[in-house]
């Protein structure tokens, strides 16, 4: 397995926050997101969320056309969604679980519980050539399912893990990383491709970074909210370099 390589997915969804929270155009996503690849990133990720808390419609084409890199569109699946996926056809569809109250995306989908629901919606997906990907627990049954299905890609959940790094139960945290762990594993063995994400930081990114089957991690909040302190740019290019780090001495 080529496991030196770990692509750096930002996500500019909390640009689009701030720019949502006084409604006009600045800060620009589309402009973060051009800074972003200019930095070194991988690919962009932005999530259009029910009740477009984060980018905006308008946002997808412009964001499309702005970027040579790929855009992995995260989304619930509903109807409207699929719609306007078909219309863009991104490079990936990352599926999601949404829930209106919630403040960020609370742990992974359930592709077990709606198996055959979810197998018909990614169908015209993947026929539009979008690599699907579903963002899950690293739960076996849920890769399992999600490998019947015809996922191209499992995108593992690393919310518990960053909590309870934060918290410092490092036992806790220990815990979820194994559990992930062999979630690639498992994954991997299935032929999926495997990447991780959420709340990941310089502390825990390497933790995902040293799994070889994981060849892609998305990151937002923790980016955006560095680049405030030290500008985007400087925040992707430390946050490649832990990346980098951690993989070197995973193969050396
Ligand atoms: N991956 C997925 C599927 C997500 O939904 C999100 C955002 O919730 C992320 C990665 C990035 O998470 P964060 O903003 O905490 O880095």
């Amino acid at each position: 397995m080529d496991a030196r390589f770990l692509r750096l997915g930002v996500n500019i969804d909390h640009v689009a926050t701030i720019r949502n929270a006084r409604g006009g155009d600045a800060p620009s996503p589309v402009r973060a997101a051009r800074i972003a690849e200019q930095a070194g990133a991988d690919g962009i990720t932005a999530h259009l969320r029910e009740d477009r808390r984060h980018i905006r419609d308008e946002d997808i084409a412009e964001l499309m056309e702005s970027i040579s890199v790929p855009l992995n569109f995260e989304m619930a699946a509903t109807a409207e969604m699929q719609a306007i996926a078909l219309q863009h056809k991104p490079h990936a569809v990352c599926l999601v679980p949404e829930r209106r109250e919630e403040r960020t995306t609370e742990g992974g989908l359930g592709v077990v519980q709606d198996e055959q629901r979810l197998s018909d919606f990614i169908a015209p997906l993947n026929e539009a050539g979008c690599r699907v990907s579903m963002f899950i627990e690293a739960d076996p049954h849920q890769i399992e399912a999600s490998a019947r299905i015809g996922a191209s890609v499992v995108e593992l959940h690393t919310g518990a893990l960053c909590e309870a790094h934060l918290k410092k139960d490092f036992s806790a945290r220990d815990a979820h990383l194994q559990r992930i762990k062999h979630g690639a594993e498992t994954a991997f063995d299935m032929g999926l491709e495997v990447h991780a994400g959420h709340g990941l930081d310089f502390e825990t990114a390497p933790m995902a970074a040293a799994l070889p089957q994981v060849v892609e991690l998305n990151i937002g909040h923790f980016l955006i909210g560095e680049a405030i302190f030290i500008g985007l740019p400087d925040a992707i290019a430390k946050m490649r370099a832990v990346m980098d780090t951690a993989r070197q001495a995973m193969v050396s």
